[in-house]
């Protein structure tokens, strides 16, 4: 497929790839819309710059746009704003083709650049945060947009155009080869699903980036994937900016229980830990049984949770497949400072509780050092008491309660 390249602002110019046929990206998301590969060129009477490449299997018709626009004799610079393949993929052949190009990149990207092209011998230079590139009328401010959403990410700003190069930030994985977001189809639901799956995980940051974005007067924003958006950009920005700030009401604080549940024991040990954590002020507490939740749904409560519980039984000596869903629905947020524990009740072995807990260790999640909470089939009122003392004590740290907490 070779769309001619495509103006976007004065002398500048798309020379992305389409990627129609794209049904899963990353491994986790789905792109039921396929998605783009957006790569830009800036002519200048001093030179051209590239701005990022394309997945190498798209890299013909990669090529093929900037054969139609310069000489490769002509290329000064290549910011490479990601260093993601899909943004990558080409920089080793279009650095042998360009002899004159220096690769702009984030200090962060410096090891996999080396990488990338295996080669010491590269002609680059590490940007950041007030270092600027002036090169005939253009003049392009860089901008440290870190983990958004890998550590080297970068955007920037071209001045005379009002031109935002966002790098992933306020991407979305919709191809429609009409580009702009005034021509293209509804991508609403890409531009939502987007951020809650690169970006909601990384709220800090995005937050951060949004404070840098406000130094410019943005017309137009260049993501990497999806439509270029250059109607009312502001509002992607407003949206970005609700989405990053949670809504929440001040002094409380919500826990969420999550239980899974064959002959009602956990259920039960769930109810009596929430009758405990209710019990401390300034908590809300909430249950969800894991049979009949989606995903969807987990992720915003997860979200929106202060600390959790995941409650499950055991079998054949693992936490069944709702549990680890759960789990994996982790990777899609940003995790810090939230507390999470484990419960459960067993037939035989139970390891289930640490099966758990040590994946909530190892995510970093702040869990507790409280006993293992671990019942053998049916709790009793002795079991359930305990059950509801934990929840009192678990929803006391929650409340700031001064505990050591073992982030190994
Ligand atoms: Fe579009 Fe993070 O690569």
């Amino acid at each position: 497929m070779h769309p001619l390249p495509i103006l976007l602002a004065k002398d500048i110019y798309f020379i992305g790839v389409f990627d129609p046929d794209i049904r899963t990206f990353d491994i986790v998301m789905k792109t039921a819309n396929g998605s783009s590969y957006n790569a830009y060129l800036i002519k200048t009477d001093e030179g051209v710059i590239i701005v990022d490449t394309v997945k190498k299997e798209f890299q013909d018709d990669f090529f093929h746009h900037v054969d139609a626009l310069c000489s490769y004799e002509e290329i000064k610079y290549v910011i490479i704003h990601h260093i993601e393949p899909d943004h990558s993929g080409a920089l080793p052949e279009l650095i042998r083709r360009a002899p004159h190009a220096k690769v702009l990149i984030s200090p962060q990207a410096t090891m996999m650049l080396k990488a990338l092209t295996n080669t010491e011998e590269i002609n680059f230079e590490t940007i950041w945060t007030n270092k600027q590139l002036k090169l005939g009328d253009k003049t392009i401010s860089f901008l440290t947009t870190p983990y958004l959403h890998w550590p080297e990410t970068m955007s920037s700003y071209v001045h005379e155009d009002k031109l935002l190069f966002s790098g992933d930030v306020f991407g979305s994985h919709y191809y429609d080869k009409r580009l702009f977001n005034d021509k293209v189809g509804d991508f609403s639901y890409a531009f939502t699903y987007y951020y809650d799956h690169i970006m909601r995980p990384f709220q800090n940051y995005v937050r951060q980036a949004l404070k840098l974005y406000e130094r410019f007067d943005i017309g137009l924003i260049a993501p990497l994937h999806g439509p270029i958006l250059r109607e009312n950009p502001q509002y992607y920005i407003q949206l970005y900016t609700q989405w990053s700030h949670k809504q929440k009401q001040s002094g409380q604080k919500i826990l969420s229980i999550f239980y899974l549940t064959s002959y009602k024991n956990t259920q039960e040990m769930a109810q009596s830990i929430m009758e405990g954590s209710e019990s401390v002020e300034g908590i809300i507490t909430n249950m969800y049984d894991l049979a009949s939740i989606e995903e969807p749904n987990m992720i915003k409560i997860l979200e929106e949770s202060d600390g959790f519980l995941i409650g499950s039984p055991t079998i054949n000596a693992d936490a069944p497949k709702p549990v680890w869903d759960l789990l994996s629905c982790l990777m899609f947020l940003e995790k810090t400072g939230k507390c999470a524990g484990a419960f459960g009740s067993y037939g035989w072995s139970g390891e289930a509780v640490e099966h758990i807990l040590s994946r909530l260790k190892s995510l970093k999640l702040k869990v507790p050092p409280l006993e293992p909470l671990k019942i053998k089939l049916i709790p009793n009122t002795i079991e359930l008491q305990a059950c509801y003392n934990y929840g009192v004590e678990f929803a006391q740290i929650l409340n700031g309660k001064m505990i050591e907490i073992d982030m190994a």
